[in-house]
């Protein structure tokens, strides 16, 4: 069974993660796929939106960490470089719903979204430093552009995680909905019944000022992120994962 579903309905594609016997975890496979969907998306006039949703109780408990073991990351070659540069190109309108969990590119995926609404269960979190890792997906950029550095740092450092009603006090999420996907869907409904040149303008302009600066430091990331997995630090905090799992 594929572990990305996509439906497309009157020009909104909705992307499922859906693997939720293991929270939606997020294997090489399955950021391969999503990279080839927003890219074909983006080269089909018929897709005006994109939505990406999740089967389940949660959002995504992020990268599968027994993938970050046996295939680490390493270069932009990797499927997961393949998926951040094609959130970072994507030039049509990205939504996505979340509910549960979302952690590590659970919560950073969200901050290239155009408009985001979470449900009241939503928990986010960017547990990076507490694995031995480092922030990713242009998220040491992004975060603290809109939270601020001294609240950003804190939520790094700490690994704590933050609720919906946080999230939307951050900007992080446009709405709170008790069914995300049937709100983010009304509001990818109602862009795609505009104008798409337009529409695609308009996020260009938006995304324009950080997008040079983006691209370089979610590239320095990626350098360090791909040290770190090989760390003493990032083994131990996954050994304790494993064994957690029994
Ligand atoms: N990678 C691989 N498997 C994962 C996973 C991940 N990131 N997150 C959850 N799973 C699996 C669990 O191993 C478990 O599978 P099993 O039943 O076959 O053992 C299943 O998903 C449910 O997770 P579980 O840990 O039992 O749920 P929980 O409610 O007790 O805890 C979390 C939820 C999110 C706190 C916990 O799963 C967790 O810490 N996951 C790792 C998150 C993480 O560090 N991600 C990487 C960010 S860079």
């Amino acid at each position: 069974m594929t572990e990305i579903t996509s439906l497309t309905n009157k020009g909104v594609l909705t992307l499922s993660l859906n693997r939720p016997q293991k929270m939606n975890a997020l294997t090489r496979q399955m950021y391969g796929q999503l990279a080839q969907s927003l890219n074909s998306a983006a080269s089909d006039a018929d897709i005006r939106a994109v939505v990406i949703t999740s089967e389940g109780e949660h959002f995504t408990a992020g990268n599968d960490i027994t993938d970050f073991m046996e295939n680490p990351p390493t270069d932009e070659s990797s499927e997961v470089a393949k998926f951040l540069g094609a959130i970072l190109e994507f030039p049509k309108p990205l939504l996505a719903a979340v509910k549960g969990n979302a952690v590590g590119i659970g919560t950073t995926m969200l901050l290239h979204c155009d408009v985001v609404v979470a449900s009241p269960t939503a928990k986010f979190s960017m547990p990076f430093a507490s694995l031995g890792l480092v922030p990713e997906g242009g998220s040491s950029l992004l975060f603290p552009a809109l939270v601020g550095y001294q609240r950003a740092i804190k939520i790094f450092m700490t690994g704590e995680s933050f609720d919906a009603t946080q999230a939307f006090e951050m900007g992080l999420i446009a709405a709170i909905d008790v069914d995300a996907l049937h709100g983010v869907s009304k509001i990818a409904q109602q862009i795609a019944n505009q104008p798409p040149r337009a529409i695609m303008n308009t996020k260009a302009l938006l995304k324009a000022r950080n997008h040079d600066s983006l691209a370089a430091v979610m590239k320095a990331e990626f350098e360090l992120f791909a040290l770190a997995l090989q760390s003493d630090e990032a083994m131990e905090a996954f050994m304790k994962f494993m064994a957690k799992k029994g």
